[in-house]
């Protein structure tokens, strides 16, 4: 692929960010914590149950899958999947990982538009991937015009949105974010990050400020996303939660901390 020395679309920074050999567990706390993990797992499985004992299919479309995760979770469930994915490298590998499968169906979308032109669908995935979109509200209420009555919605791991958590939230999930860097020996991009978020200066030429999205500038607003959804689905549901890359403060995060995470689960579409 080749990137315009001006203005890289956004397609072509998230493939700098995930580009060929990118290790999606490495700082994923949703892929390394068994507790994060198991739970989201559990919730695919049982999103997947509900839509086929209404719809009597499931056809998800689980947006920028990455290497396929979760993506094996909604199959041994009893999905068909299309999956979507920005980064070449990473459509390739879907490509690789699942052409003998004929309940799979890859997507390499550039630039974000394919997969809201997918469809009919019975439900949508979105497993990490929402604060990488600038405009996810408008990206969530494109896709959920895709799914049919019966259908369901699932987003997980995203951040919180910043303006409503307390100073406390704040301060212990940056300083947990602190001490990772410095143990993976990478506390300069961490400091970078959180400087540019200081001075809210903004480079849309950087993937370091345009991938992380919301992660770099506000988080997610997980109340604008549930507005967004009520009048579509019979449930709305806000699921908070602590998470943290490292496994120790995981694991005592999730006894003595506020939340920093979210997921969101929409059941039947009316
Ligand atoms: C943090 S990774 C999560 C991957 C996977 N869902 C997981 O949990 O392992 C986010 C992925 O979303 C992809 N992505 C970002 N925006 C996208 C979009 N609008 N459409 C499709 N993929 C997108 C990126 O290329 C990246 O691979």
């Amino acid at each position: 692929m080749t990137i315009s020395p001006e203005k890289p679309s956004m397609g072509e920074l998230q493939e700098r960010d995930h580009g060929i050999g990118h290790d999606y567990a490495k700082g994923s706390p949703h892929i390394r914590h068994h507790t994060i993990r198991d739970r989201l797992i559990g919730d695919l499985h049982v999103l997947v149950q509900e839509v086929i004992s209404r719809t009597g299919q499931c056809h998800v479309l689980e947006l920028g899958a990455g290497h396929g995760t979760f993506t094996d979770h909604l199959l041994a469930a009893g999905a068909r999947v299309t999956v979507t994915e920005m980064s070449e490298p990473s459509v390739r590998f879907l490509q690789s990982r699942f052409h003998h499968n004929p309940n799979v169906t890859v997507l390499h979308d550039k630039d974000g538009t394919a997969a809201c032109q997918a469809g009919p669908l019975d439900a949508v995935v979105c497993v990490s991937v929402l604060h990488h979109i600038p405009d996810y509200l408008g990206t969530v209420k494109q896709l959920v015009e895709r799914i049919v009555s019966g259908g369901a919605f699932l987003s997980a791991q995203d951040p919180l949105w910043y303006p409503r958590r307390s100073r406390l939230s704040m301060s212990l999930d940056r300083n947990a974010y602190f001490l990772w860097r410095l143990g993976q020996g990478q506390l300069g991009r961490g400091l970078a990050t959180r400087l540019r978020r200081l001075r809210g200066v903004y480079d849309d030429a950087k993937e370091a400020d345009m991938v992380e999205y919301h992660v770099v500038r506000d988080g997610v607003d997980e109340e604008a996303l549930r507005d967004l959804l009520a009048p579509a689905f019979a449930t709305v549901e806000v699921r908070p939660y602590w998470s943290t890359q490292s496994g120790l403060l995981q694991a005592v995060g999730e006894r003595l901390f506020p939340p920093t995470t979210f997921g969101l689960v929409a059941t039947e579409r009316v």
